[in-house]
């Protein structure tokens, strides 16, 4: 097959990269393949220029830095089918492609009447993205909604329905982030529930927007609201400072390192995180070094919160990973806590010892 012939798919030589993530940063795909329909990835892995190589997967590129420039082709599944595939009394599963904007999945689920993902919206990319790092914001895990992830597996060709314990989730985590390059996710099948009486309102701040906005009785737009509200003061829009949201995940420590912190900082925030385990606030972490608004050139740590890295224009992937690997060696050096990046790196490895 002679993929530029073929219907539903796209494909372009030399293809610039810097519209392409959420960081704005330049870097240029040998080759990037788009496919509207999932069901053609056999065929289309098949053909050059995808043929013997392992694609880079891509979706709003808002999770990823590019370091350097990618070696491998990228790929991009651009299906945004969306619809309920079960309806029973109390829930109804709603599945979506892949290439569908996860906003739009978020405000869709709300005009059909179902809840659970309000707590979930405004979160840049798109739902094939969603299950790689197991996205969460406000309380809530996508996690908790997945029914199963529909992926073609790139070794043997196969269309598969993995259940939710098959992908393993964890906190920003889960078997795809782990073994990137084994699955393609080509679609999510989301759990929704028809009663609307039970919001998640437990993460700091949520109550306070809604009172604050007159809401005595939330409902699940409600929540999504005052989520849309806190996240547009809180965290720079991409399209204005280019970020990827939270740069580095909160580590979780064991509760013995967690006291002896706590003895030294008594204003470090602590959250239990499992048996034996804190989870502790990065951001809590670099702001009190003074980071917060820090800038080198173009690349530096946005002034209104201090996980996000920013790039203020023209600063290159190089440049924002440098300014990263600063930031962690330095809370490294005071605190002894090791901070790992959330986002993919390519053409990067992390490694502050
Ligand atoms: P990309 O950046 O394109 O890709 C991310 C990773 O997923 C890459 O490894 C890529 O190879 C892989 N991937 C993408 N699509 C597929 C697929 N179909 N099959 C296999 N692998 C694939 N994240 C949160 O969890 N919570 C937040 O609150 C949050 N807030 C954010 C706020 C801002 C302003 C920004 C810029 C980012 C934020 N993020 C947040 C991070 C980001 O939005 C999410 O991780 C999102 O799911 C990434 O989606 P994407 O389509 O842009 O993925
Ligand atoms: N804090 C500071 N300085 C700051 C910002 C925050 O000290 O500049 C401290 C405060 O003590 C605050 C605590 O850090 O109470 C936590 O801050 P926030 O509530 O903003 O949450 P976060 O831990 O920084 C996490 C996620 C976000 C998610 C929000 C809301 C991670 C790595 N990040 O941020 O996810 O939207 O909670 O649930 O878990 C993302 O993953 O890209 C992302 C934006």
């Amino acid at each position: 097959m002679t993929l530029p012939d073929a219907p539903g798919v796209r494909v372009t030589p030399n293809a610039l990269l810097r519209a392409l993530n959420t960081f704005a940063v330049d870097a240029t795909a040998p080759w990037l393949v788009e496919v509207d329909d999932a069901a053609r990835l056999a065929d289309v892995l098949a053909s050059a220029p995808l043929r013997g190589t392992t694609p880079l997967v891509l979706g709003g590129g808002s999770n990823v830095l590019f370091v350097a420039s990618p070696d491998v082709p990228v790929l991009r599944l651009t299906g945004r089918d969306v619809r309920i595939i079960d309806d029973a009394a109390g829930s109804a599963l709603l599945y979506a492609d892949a290439g569908m904007e996860w906003h739009a999945l978020v405000m869709a689920s709300l005009d059909l009447g179902l809840h659970g993902l309000e707590n979930l919206a405004l979160i840049p990319g798109t739902v094939g993205a969603a299950p790689i790092q197991n996205i969460g914001a406000y309380g809530v895990e996508v996690r908790e909604h997945i029914e199963a992830v529909h992926v073609f597996e790139c070794a043997t060709g196969d269309a598969l329905r993995l259940s939710t314990g098959e992908c393993d989730f964890g906190y920003r985590d889960s078997l795809f982030k782990r073994v990137p390059g084994r699955y393609i996710v080509t679609g999510v099948e989301f759990r929704l529930s028809r009663n609307d009486a039970a919001p998640v309102l437990g993460y700091a701040g949520l109550v306070e927007e809604l009172a604050s906005a007159g809401v005595k009785a939330p409902r699940a737009r409600d929540v999504a609201n005052a989520v849309i509200a806190i996240r547009r003061r809180k965290l720079p829009d991409p399209a204005v400072l280019g970020n990827a949201g939270s740069f580095f995940k909160n580590p979780i420590v064991p509760t013995d390192i967690a006291d002896a912190l706590a003895c030294m900082h008594p204003a470090l925030p602590q959250f239990h995180a499992g048996d034996g385990l804190r989870k502790l606030p990065a951001a809590w972490l670099i702001d009190s070094l003074g980071f917060k608004g820090l800038r080198e050139g173009d690349a530096g740590i946005a002034p209104s919160h201090a996980l996000v890295l920013v790039n203020h224009g023209e600063a290159t992937g190089r440049q924002l990973f440098d300014v990263a690997m600063r930031v962690a060696r330095t809370v490294r050096d005071r605190y002894g806590v090791v901070l790992e990046p959330e986002p993919r790196l390519i053409g990067a490895t992390w490694d502050i010892v």
